[in-house]
């Protein structure tokens, strides 16, 4: 039996649960020894590996967060490290591994592919969706759901005490949450990094909407956006002339038990890397694209920029006016 070991790298997302129990499941399925690699690269390199086994996933299918923890690592971006960890999953006997991260741990795993031959697939998962050569990473959906159930609770008070909200939303420089929190919130402003805006357009706009009795204003904001949330604040007083708060949402956007959808596709995304790994996929992400999955290079998924979905930026236009 051959041994294959899991690992989460960058930030947690909902979904790592689920994708370790099925892992587990799937790989004796197949046949296959499982091993957990605790903490990331981190825990490639102090030797943090352990067999994993039914009980280890008994009763995480529902939980956020990963039972094995998670870390951007310094150190595996340096040769004596890779190194070090490599002589670990030789002494487990480990030849397959699969990568549960964004696209700076696959480009680290594509050097240590190319180093050491450690065979791996890697599943996109982040919650800012900004992974180019899939359309879907894991947790996302998750996340939109936290933020919608923030944004619904936001609405209550602003709607009852007459206020404009600025909420802003996680992402780094991709401003996807932010967009399709908008759209499915009804919110009147969406500013996300990859369109540029001038607040100017909107203010004569915004005082005829109060004028005509709209009671309060909801703002959506991504966080890679040029300016501070609280300036957007400052402009609904200064010159729409309507009170305004901030909030930010910040990590409750990563945590919360996993949607339907998210245990659905952690299944997939495990399922389809563990077929690619024993089918001679060695260095490859597993993307999800139409419906369907597909195996690319690390080239074509972390060395490109992600496109946000013309669609999605059409309905911005549309809505916003941008
Ligand atoms: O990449 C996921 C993410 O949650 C980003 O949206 C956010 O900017 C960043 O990680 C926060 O990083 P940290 O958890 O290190 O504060």
């Amino acid at each position: 039996r051959k041994n294959i070991a899991i690992l989460c790298s960058g930030g947690d997302v909902s979904g790592m649960n689920p994708a370790l129990k099925h892992f587990v499941e799937y790989a004796l399925k197949n046949s296959l020894n499982p091993f957990f690699v605790y903490d990331g690269y981190e825990g490639l390199i102090d030797d943090k590996i352990d067999k994993a086994s039914y009980c280890d996933v008994a009763g995480i299918i529902n939980k956020g967060g990963t039972k094995i923890g998670s870390s951007r690592s310094r150190r595996f971006m340096q040769k004596k490290y890779r190194a070090i960890a490599k002589q670990n999953l030789d002494h487990h006997n480990i030849e397959m591994l699969v990568v549960l991260g964004g696209d700076g741990s696959f480009r680290g795993m594509d050097i240590f592919y190319k180093e050491h031959g450690v065979k791996f697939c890697g599943i996109p998962s982040t919650i800012d969706n900004d992974i180019a050569g899939t359309s879907y990473c894991l947790g996302v959906d998750t996340s939109l759901n936290i933020i919608r159930t923030a944004i619904d609770a936001i609405r209550d008070t602003a709607s009852s005490f007459g206020r404009a909200f600025v909420i802003e939303t996680m992402g780094r420089e991709c401003g996807y949450l932010a967009l399709v929190s908008a759209l499915t919130s009804g919110a009147e402003l969406c500013l996300i990094p990859e369109v540029p805006y001038n607040l100017e357009q909107y203010e004569e706009s915004f005082k005829n909407q109060i004028a005509a009795g709209r009671k309060y204003f909801l703002a959506i904001v991504s966080e890679g956006i040029k300016e501070d949330v609280r300036e957007i604040a400052q402009w609904f007083e200064e010159k729409v002339g309507i009170e305004a708060r901030v909030t930010i949402l910040g990590h409750m956007q990563r945590g919360g038990n996993p949607t339907v959808y998210d245990r659905l596709m952690a299944y997939k995304f495990v399922s389809h890397a563990i077929d690619g790994l024993l089918n001679e996929q060695h260095d490859s992400v597993i993307c999800y694209n139409d419906g369907g999955f597909t195996h690319k290079s690390i080239q074509d998924v972390a060395f490109q920029k992600y496109q946000l979905d013309s669609e999605l930026l059409c309905h911005l236009q549309d809505l916003y006016n941008v």
